[in-house]
Order: C-alpha cells, then structure tokens, then sequence
C-alpha cells in the first residue's frame, strides 16, 4: 500500500530507459554476431524478463550499471521454458525470433499474461510455417521453429507492435523481401532499430518492407521513456503550481500521441533541444498548468497512445466537458481491463464515466479524494495514473506500489522529489 499526496510537480524529471526499446536491443544485440552495447536500458521487471530470456536463448549478458554488453550470435534451444512473466513485450516478440531461428522453445508467463491473447502472433507465425501450440490461444505455448523463411507479404490483423515486431523478428533470417502491411502507425522502434543494426528497411507507418541482410553489432543508447514521462507530465498539466521539465525524453511521433492529445485540450508544454539519438528523437518536454478542455480521441491517435489511454482518462477527469475514448477495445487486453480499471477508479473519486464496449465517455469537474483505497488490478500503469490523478485532488492511497516495478523502478523516490 502506498499514498500519493497532492501537491504540484516542479523541477527537472530524468526517466529511466524506454522499456520498448529496451526490449528491441537486447533481442537484436542477442542475435547479431559479436559485441553490443545498451546505454541507459530500462530495469524494470518486464525488461529484465527479457534479458533473462536471451541468456536462457545463449547470448552472453554482462551488466555494469545501466550499461549491457550483449554478446550476439550463438543462440540454442533454452533448457527451460521461458518466463516472460508480467511481459506481452517480452513473450510475444520472442516466440516470432524462436520462430525464425529454428529453435524450440517453451513460452509462460504470470496470471496476467497468461490471460492475454497468444494467437495473434501465433496465426502469422503459422502461416509461415513455424509450429506454435498455445492452450486456447493463451499461454503457456510451445513455439518450433523454422530455418531460412522465404519472406513474403504479411498483413496486420490489428495495428499492434508485438505483432508486426513479431513477424520482422521470424523473418531477421528470411530470403526474400518481407512486407508487413495494414499497419495504422503503430510503434516503429523495431523498424529503426533494424536500420540501426544495419538493415536494410523501409516503412512509412502503414507498410514496413524489410531487404534480406544480415545484423551487426552495435552500441545502442536508450532515450528516457514517454511513457514514464506520461504521467509527470500529465499531473503538471493538470495541477495549479506545476512547471517540470522532462529531460531526454523518447519522443518518436508514434509515441507521443498523449501530447498531441492534450495539445487539443489547450495545455501549456513545449519541447526543447529536439535532437536524434541513435535512429530516435529525442527532446526535453517542459511543460506547466493551465485549465484544459475536453477532447474526442480515436484511431491512429489511440494506437500512438496506446500505453497512456489511463492518463489521458485522467486528464479528462480535470479538463472541461466530456471527453470521448473510441476505438480503443485492444485495452481490455492489457495487464489489466485498463478501460474498466480506470473508469472505476475514476468512478471512486467522485468523476462521471460512462464506459462504451470500445472506449470512455468521461465528464471532468467532480474529482475528490476517494473514501477507499484505490485497486491497481497489480498493473502498473493504473498505479501511476493514480499519482497523477492525487496531485490536484489527493491524498490517493492504492493497494500495490511494488507493481510499478514492471516498468519504472524508483518511480515513487522521483515523484515525491517533483512534488517536494
Ligand atoms: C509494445 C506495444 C504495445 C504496447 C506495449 C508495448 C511494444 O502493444 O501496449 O506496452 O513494445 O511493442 P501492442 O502492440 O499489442 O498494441
């Protein structure tokens, strides 16, 4: 159990590394033929379920602090079943490597994950070939996979990352050109990463085209996460006082939709020293209060902010009128129901929500503090979203801190330091 107070957030904010990215360089640097290097990767608990995994699938992981060196090249069937435990990431983006390695693996994860849907990577993954037994569509899965995939043309059945990062990553070996189409903007860190590592690609946020090749190794340096940074900036946007400044921070355009979201709310941020970093921008967000509006949210914006629905839910909850959520059904099969999980809290606080099968229509004016403690559901970013919903109007206690560190270790240290 934790509390979170009110108060507003001020001051410099530093982010661990993105958790995607994170994911994607550790996998590549596994695979790719020599040293690699990963500056600043996240250490929460979904990442280092993946690099658990490599090691497992034969890479040679040595950690100095924040910096892993990843020796690539050699991997083998794992003696044991993976645990990708908390991690959609880390399960759905490795069965699609075992897939095009040739290599045997088991597949299972914590309550949570074994919740979620499996057959989504498994479907593509089939029709290339690779053997992928689930129970009902879920884990635990055994994945067999194949060797020296022809490539091909893919088509997205909805417009998800661990999908489209699941088909590049069988096909890393293929030998012909491989196409994934009927993407909306999903996240493209694979794509940049890919390029990064020396591979030839193309994409433009709808069809990603992939040039047989080969990896090689690289120094990858982590940009801070957006989707930490969400919630700092979020609560200084909507609690009198604010004024923080996020610094180097990721701000690829199909991550950020949160900001392009409260742009249309009419909040006060901007952003500065925008440079690249290794195939992805970067930039500081500063960012201060001022009264918001409500907004209408779907399609490609739901999908670039996809990870920040709960915080643009909270948003909402302080802006003025109601705001509509469509188009955002995937969020029930997140760590939690993360609709239904923020709408109750909301509920809880005083806040008009009325929940529609595929989004939220939420009416702000009216939060309070709750006369309860708040259910995380154990999923992180239902945690943090509570942080940020307590700074106008808390004190907010809620039930699990510890699950925060799936993707943010020390989250609560930083946020009582921009509170202080
Ligand atoms: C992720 C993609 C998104 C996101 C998840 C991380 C990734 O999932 O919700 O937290 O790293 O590729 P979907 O691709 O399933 O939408």
């Amino acid at each position: 159990m934790y509390t979170f107070g009110a108060g507003p957030l001020r001051g410099e904010v530093r982010l661990p590394g993105d958790k995607s990215i994170s994911h994607r360089a550790l996998m590549l640097a596994a695979l790719a033929p020599g040293t690699s290097t990963i500056e600043s990767s996240n250490r929460g608990a979904d990442v280092l379920a993946t690099r658990d995994a490599i090691i497992a699938l034969g890479a040679d992981v040595d950690e100095r602090g924040e910096v892993v060196t990843v020796e690539g090249g050699a991997l083998h069937d794992p003696a044991a079943p993976i645990d990708a435990r908390n991690s959609g990431t880390t399960s759905r983006l490795l069965m699609g490597l075992c897939g095009g390695q040739g290599i045997t693996a088991r597949f299972d994860g914590d309550e949570s994950l074994r919740r979620r849907p499996m057959d989504r990577v498994a479907r593509p993954l089939r029709a290339m070939g690779v053997d992928v037994q689930t129970a009902d569509g879920c884990l635990p899965a055994t994945v067999r996979g194949i060797r020296n995939p022809p490539g091909g043309e893919f088509v997205l059945e909805l417009p998800s990352a661990q999908v489209k990062s699941a088909i590049l990553f069988a096909n890393l070996s293929a030998g012909g050109t491989v196409i994934v189409t009927g993407d909306r903007f999903s996240r493209d860190h694979t794509e940049r990463m890919l390029r990064h590592f020396g591979r030839t690609i193309a994409f433009d946020g709808s069809t990603v085209d992939l040039e047989p090749g080969a990896l090689a190794p690289r120094r990858v340096r982590v940009p801070g996460d957006f989707s930490g940074a969400a919630f700092f900036i979020t609560a200084a946007a909507i609690t009198p006082g604010s004024d923080c400044i996020v610094r180097d921070v990721g701000v690829n355009p199909t991550r950020i939709g949160l900001l392009d979201i409260l742009l249309a709310m009419g909040a006060d941020f901007e952003l500065q020293h925008e440079r690249e970093q290794d195939g992805e921008p970067i930039a500081d967000v500063h960012v201060r209060y001022r009264p918001l509006q409500a907004a209408s949210i779907d399609r490609e914006l739901v999908v670039r902010a996809i990870d920040e629905i709960p915080i643009v839910a909270v948003a909402a909850a302080h802006a003025n009128g109601t705001t509509r959520i469509r188009d955002a059904a995937d969020l029930r099969a997140k760590e939690s129901d993360r609709l239904q999980a923020i709408a109750q809290t909301l509920r809880v606080c005083g806040v008009t929500v009325v929940e529609q099968p595929d989004g939220l229509d939420i009416t702000g004016g009216g939060a309070r503090p709750p006369d309860r403690i708040l259910e995380t559901l154990d999923d992180h970013r239902i945690a943090m979203s509570i942080a940020a919903l307590a700074a106008p109007t808390g004190p907010h206690a809620i039930d699990n801190d510890a699950c925060i560190a799936v993707s943010f270790p020390g989250f609560i240290a930083r946020w009582a330091e921009a509170q202080a």
